[in-house]
């Protein structure tokens, strides 16, 4: 049977490096898959990847790149040279495309983000979409594996439709996890582990569940239970 550490990853949205690499020693063995944001970027994150990479750890760069041609390649060669294991870019035709050729013959998988899942319906209508959520996650989803990504971010709420759209080796990667019963704070389009697996995400992104836990450790292990549990008796397609 599958390892359950080997689709869970930990989102380390801590304040800074040093705060993160404590939560990692925390989680100690229990967690495989490590996730650096945005707010790392510029608080230590690059020496933390490779920190983290050292210790046997899966680390996932999440810095969510978006720019021309050449910055978004030099971004990627970046993260590819500190040992990042996965990385995320939008999903628009020509930033997979700048990635995908930067990343070329390495291991690094770039993942496509589709639609944050902090947004919903009412969210894109603002911003002039009004075709609902999903339209625009296919949309995106498509794109970024046409142009050469090797898988898509979207909610878990996302993960069966995208299961039967995409090609079979797509590595689909959900945040906006939460337990049953936790608190979906600025998420809107949530999901339990449970849930997501069974719908046939590969990775299940967790942060303040986890980290803001007053025991990380335990915290993660019930998620764990949780995913192994769901591997085990998948839901009849
Ligand atoms: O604390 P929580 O479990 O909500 O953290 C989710 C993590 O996943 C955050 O680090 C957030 O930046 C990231 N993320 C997300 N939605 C996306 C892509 C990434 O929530 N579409």
């Amino acid at each position: 049977m599958s390892d359950p550490r080997a689709r869970l990853c930990a989102a380390l949205d801590l304040p800074d490096a040093d705060a993160a690499r404590r939560m990692a020693e925390q989680l100690g063995d229990a967690v495989l898959w490590h996730k650096i944001g945005l707010a790392l970027a510029v608080q230590g994150g690059e020496a933390l990847v490779r920190d983290l990479k050292d210790a046997g750890k899966r680390v996932f760069l999440d810095y969510k790149f978006h720019d021309i041609d050449q910055t978004v390649a030099n971004a990627v060669a970046g993260a590819v040279r500190a040992g990042a294991d996965l990385v995320t870019v939008h999903a628009v035709a020509p930033v997979v495309r700048a990635a995908a050729a930067a990343k070329a013959g390495s291991a690094t998988k770039i993942v496509g983000v589709t639609v944050l899942t902090s947004l919903d319906a009412s969210d894109l209508e603002a911003e002039g979409w009004r075709d609902g959520v999903s339209a625009l996650v296919r949309a995106r989803a498509q794109t970024a594996i046409a142009a050469g990504a090797d898988g898509v971010v979207a909610s878990a709420q996302e993960a069966r439709m995208l299961r039967e759209l995409l090609a079979p080796g797509a590595f689909l990667v959900t945040p906006g996890i939460r337990p049953a019963g936790s608190d979906a704070q600025d998420q809107k389009r949530v999901a339990t582990p449970a849930s997501a697996i069974r719908d046939g995400a590969d990775l299940l992104v967790v942060g303040r569940p986890i980290v803001h836990a007053t025991d990380p450790r335990a915290a993660a292990c019930a998620i764990l239970d949780e995913i192994d549990a769901a591997l085990a008796h998948p839901a009849p397609r």
